[in-house]
């Protein structure tokens, strides 16, 4: 199936700039403006066409564990959020690095995400050295920490006077010649003017070609399990919540006897159904009250924020409409569109009812999770009151309820 492969890159920085920001109060856009500037000075080294597609795909890339590393090691525990940022280093190159190995890239990208934090003088998390960290690591490195001290969504002549005097300081200590070299040939005033924030997002892959790629069912998988973990590990609350709707869409393709395509179709579809709730606020997300109606409408903003990350995707048209219709009902009474049975397609339906199946089985801290047996009965009172697919309930009834014995 073929995909545009920077639209893909931009929907995933987008995704991981709304959890950055949140989590480790780097300003907005975090994720952009290291893959723009990772791009600027990869011009210095001379890489090929897909060289540079690759290195930016790793720097948009480069904190997707944050969101996991965060969950797993603070979930529970109540350190400050100056000890979460000292701690993050290590573990998250780890997970980032096992997370993207999957991922279609089109050539070795080994190390570039699990190094980014290693410094030339040896006294990174791993301590490696200069000559033992790959050249992305060291560039997306080097842009990181740039950004991360001085902020580039506003530069002005005197912040670069300091930038430049910090990265001479620092070279073969912080980071290496080279990329501190590439820095000072590379970078101008004008290319970071066009960091600003009202900027960032028009010029980021305007300099990369093109690409669409034809991604095999395979691939898919690999791509959509990305994006499903980098949501579901936002709240507690829902861990799983993506990957088992995406699992179950899985087995009901199959059910259906859908060639392989459209099978990773649906999962994909049902991985990224929640990806808009990386735009809600934590905090409400995690509520263990009864939210306020304002609150609950703030949660029903997620679904429009789904097709917001993923219309613009070339290629992924069809996924988009499945996955941002899971709350619509058959009686027009959903969200965000208020779509009628007319508008909803078997997948559409499908989703509907398998976010609802899937949401009553999952034990939450509040309440455990609920029998296939249970969870019928209310999709089945759903049906009665014309808000789901009858057929497709008694589907996933005869499908699943085989699967629980
Ligand atoms: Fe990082
Ligand atoms: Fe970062
Ligand atoms: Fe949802
Ligand atoms: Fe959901």
């Amino acid at each position: 199936m073929k995909i545009c492969f920077n639209d893909m890159l931009y929907s995933f920085s987008y995704a991981l700039d709304c959890v950055e920001h949140e989590l480790v109060g780097v300003t907005t856009y975090h994720s952009k403006r290291i893959a723009y500037l990772s791009i600027q000075l990869g011009k210095y080294f001379d890489l090929t066409v897909e060289e540079q597609l690759d290195l930016a795909a790793c720097a948009a890339l480069h904190d997707n564990a944050l969101t996991e590393y965060i969950e797993d090691e603070y979930g529970k525990g109540n350190a400050s959020k100056e000890s979460k940022k000292e701690l993050i280093i290590g573990k998250h190159c780890l997970l980032g690095e096992r997370n993207i190995k999957k991922l279609p890239f089109f050539k070795d990208v080994k190390g570039a995400i699990l190094f980014h934090h290693e410094c030339a003088d040896g006294s990174g998390p791993f301590m490696k050295k200069t000559s033992e960290t790959p050249l992305y690591a060291r560039i997306i490195h080097l842009a990181d920490q740039v950004d991360a001290m001085f902020d580039l969504s506003v530069v002005t002549d005197e912040k670069l006077q300091k930038i430049v005097s910090f990265l001479k300081q620092e070279e073969d200590k912080l980071f290496d010649r080279d990329s501190v070299n590439a820095f000072l040939q590379n970078v101008t005033p004008q290319t970071l003017i066009k960091m600003e924030n009202g900027q960032i997002e028009n010029v980021l892959f305007e300099e990369l070609p093109y690409m669409e790629r034809d991604y095999t069912p395979e691939e898919l998988i690999h791509f959509s399990s990305l994006y499903a973990n980098i949501v579901d590990y936002k709240s507690e609350f829902t861990k799983e919540h993506s990957l088992g709707i995406a699992k179950k869409c899985l087995t009901m393709a199959k059910y259906y006897g859908y060639d392989e395509e459209k099978q990773a179709k649906l999962y994909f579809a049902g991985a990224v159904h929640d990806i808009g709730k990386l735009v809600v606020e934590h905090d409400i997300l995690e509520k263990p009250d009864k939210l306020t109606e304002d609150e609950y409408e703030h949660i029903k903003t997620h679904a429009y924020y789904t097709y917001q990350m993923l219309h613009k995707i070339k290629g992924l048209e069809e996924i988009t409409r499945w996955a941002s219709c899971h709350h619509e009902k058959l009686n027009g009474k959903g969200y965000p569109f208020g779509k009628t049975k007319d508008q909803l397609g078997k997948e559409e339906r499908l989703m509907a009812c398998l976010d609802i199946y899937q949401a009553l089985s999952e034990e939450r801290p509040y309440k455990k999770g609920m029998s296939h047996e249970r969870s019928i009965q209310i999709l089945q009172k759903m049906v009665n009151r014309k808000e789901l697919d009858g057929n497709i309930v008694n589907d996933i009834n005869l499908v699943f309820q085989s699967e629980k014995s």
